[in-house]
């Protein structure tokens, strides 16, 4: 599944108690190639032989410090996944006009989808070893697009990925400099039947809602194709390119 990085690979998924921060875990627990993997949540996803819980929150720098320190301790990290990710609560949803914007509702998803992931790489992009093959990567969104955008609307959500599409080139131009096999890349799942996506899910057509296991394995699959030189950009589920 993931050739390309080493044997016995550490890897740490954050969200792992989301739907497909849950099912990438699973996924990445089963692959023998595989030789610990670290799975991160606010609330915690249960232990194993090979897999670690840990817990830390998007807005507590602190906690994301801290398990970098305590994952840290056993060796590099080869695979960071952020699976984290906020579109509606139960007080607010995505925005259809400017007249719905709300500046806390606004914080609360870049804090989220976009200073969150960049806290993440602050503290995880230290664990990645050099001149060894290593991915860092942060589930986005293809309407975080700022080229693809043809219907509008979802402003916090849309801008909060677009800022995130932003630090993955970035970090990927930086690390590109500094550790020469690692890859950073922005993905996008597809629509996927978690509860994320539980009240859009009206006008997906016919067989383009994906389980989360499958859009977790098509994404592994993605992850597993690239080397070095894909670094920086955004892959679909179907590993197409998306434009910025
Ligand atoms: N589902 C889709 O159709 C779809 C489509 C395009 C892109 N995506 C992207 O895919 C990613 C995963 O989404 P999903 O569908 O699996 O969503 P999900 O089931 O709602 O999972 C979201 C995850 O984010 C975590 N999270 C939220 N706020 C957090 C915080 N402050 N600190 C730590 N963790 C926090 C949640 O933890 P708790 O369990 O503690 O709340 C949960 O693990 C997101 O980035 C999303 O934008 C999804």
């Amino acid at each position: 599944m993931l050739e390309n990085l080493p044997e016995n690979y550490r890897a740490v998924v954050f969200g792992a108690s989301g739907g497909i921060g849950a099912a990438m875990t699973a996924a990445l627990a089963e692959d023998p190639r595989c030789g610990e993997v670290w799975a991160g949540s606010r609330t915690g996803s249960g232990t194993d032989r090979k897999r670690h819980d840990f817990r830390f929150n998007l807005t507590d720098e602190n906690s994301i410090a801290a398990a970098a320190d305590r994952i840290g301790e056993g060796g590099p990290v080869h695979l960071a996944v952020i699976a984290t990710g906020l579109l509606h609560t139960a007080e607010f949803g995505p925005e259809r006009s400017w007249r719905e914007l709300d500046a806390a509702a606004m914080a609360q998803v870049f804090a989220v989808n976009t200073i969150g992931p960049a806290l993440i790489a602050r503290h995880f992009l230290e664990l990645v070893p050099p001149g060894v093959p290593a991915i860092f990567a942060a589930l986005s969104a293809r309407v975080g697009s700022i080229g693809d955008n043809r219907l509008g609307g979802w402003h916090s959500y849309r801008a909060s990925k677009a800022a995130l599409n932003m630090l993955i080139r970035n970090f990927a131009i930086e690390l590109e400099r500094k550790r020469k096999q690692a890859i950073c890349v922005a993905l996008h799942p597809g629509t996927v039947d978690t509860g994320l996506s539980q009240p859009f899910q009206r006008g997906v057509p016919e067989g383009k809602l994906f389980m989360p296991d499958d859009s977790a394995r098509k994404l592994l699959s993605v992850l597993g194709g690239l080397g070095p030189a894909d670094s920086g950009y955004n892959y679909a589920w179907d590993g197409q390119r998306i434009e910025w």
